[in-house]
């Protein structure tokens, strides 16, 4: 193993710069040259690569996006587009590509592997909507974005005798609503994976006025509706006054958390690792406290599946 590129794909994730930061590092430590590609699998079709040292890693731990910028890219799943990629990687004679992504990107890692490529994936998504692994990058450090704005809008709420919908990311998985809903105390929670009874909500809003309670927080998922319209529901049925809060690409960026940050040296260490002792078409994951390495299909085949119990937590607390 003597020569790796690392890239990061798909949305930008916080702890993504700590993950490049440590998958340097930790090759350089093991004597291995090592390669930023720019752009995601855009850079490796356009030859967008910079050889990195110690120095190009420096001062970006606590830093928010991605230095070597992301995207996702159309072309690379295009026949020629991953000829190019191909091409590139050859004629630099690398041993390995790293990729620092979620879902899509991660099939796109599978692709390299069919063709031959040595791959490692490590998880870098804010939705956590990979079953494989417990955490991914950037999921807590979102987390801790939605439950700050759940704080600032629960006083606003109060004030005005309102119901506050935020909706936050998360198109097929409701992790983020969930976990965020459940730390601010929501009163009630809209995930894609459940079928929502709106009515249901609507009576624990009512029965919440009756006994004096003056704000009401609703967190919604992209993916199951928008804000605007559990807003409309809310106000056509209850008639009281609504107000929504889209969070947004607020929830993409920021400093990363402590957790994050570890997670994400944990996570480039052991990308190295599963590459130098010979493993490949691989992704990181971590289960527990323990950090292992799974065979990419395998993981992609795991279907993300909704925590029922704390969904069922969150539920009873609203009570
Ligand atoms: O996959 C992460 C994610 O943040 C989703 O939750 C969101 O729907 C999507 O990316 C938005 O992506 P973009 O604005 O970058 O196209």
């Amino acid at each position: 193993m003597k020569k790796l590129l690392v890239l990061t794909s798909g949305g930008d994730a916080p702890g993504m710069n700590a993950a490049i930061r440590a998958c340097v590092r930790i090759a350089i430590y093991n004597g291995i040259d090592i390669y930023g590609v720019k752009r995601g699998y855009n850079g490796l079709i356009e030859n967008d690569i910079e050889h990195f040292s110690l120095m190009n890693v420096g001062d970006i731990i606590h830093r928010g996006g991605t230095i070597l910028q992301t995207s996702r890219s159309p072309e690379f799943q295009t026949p020629s587009g991953f000829k190019k990629a191909i091409d590139n990687i050859d004629k630099m004679e690398a041993d390995g590509v790293i990729v620092i992504g979620g879902d899509g990107s991660f099939r796109g890692a599978r692709e390299l592997a069919k063709a031959g490529v040595a791959t490692v994936g490590i998880p870098a998504t804010i939705d956590n909507d990979l079953q494989y692994t417990d955490y991914t990058l950037g999921f807590d450090t979102a987390l801790n974005t939605v439950a700050q704005a759940i704080g600032n809008l629960r006083d606003t709420s109060s004030s005005h005798n309102r119901a506050n919908i935020i909706e936050v990311m998360g198109r097929h998985c409701g992790d983020i609503a969930i976990h965020a809903g459940l730390a601010g105390g929501a009163d009630g929670i809209i995930v894609p994976e459940v079928s929502n009874s709106m009515d249901k909500l609507c009576d624990k809003i009512q029965k919440g006025k009756e006994r004096g309670k003056r704000h009401h927080i609703i967190l919604v998922a992209e993916g199951a509706m928008t804000g605007y319209d559990v807003a409309n529901y809310i106000k056509l049925k209850l008639g009281i006054s609504t107000r929504v809060t889209v969070i947004g690409h607020l929830q993409r960026g920021g400093s990363p958390t402590v957790f994050d940050r570890n997670l994400a040296s944990k996570f480039g260490s052991h990308a190295i690792s599963t590459l130098i002792e010979g493993r490949t078409s691989r992704v990181i994951g971590i289960s527990g406290k323990m950090i292992f390495d799974m065979d990419i299909d395998e993981a992609l085949e795991k279907k993300k599946v909704l925590d029922q119990e704390m969904y069922k937590l969150a539920e009873v607390l609203s009570i």
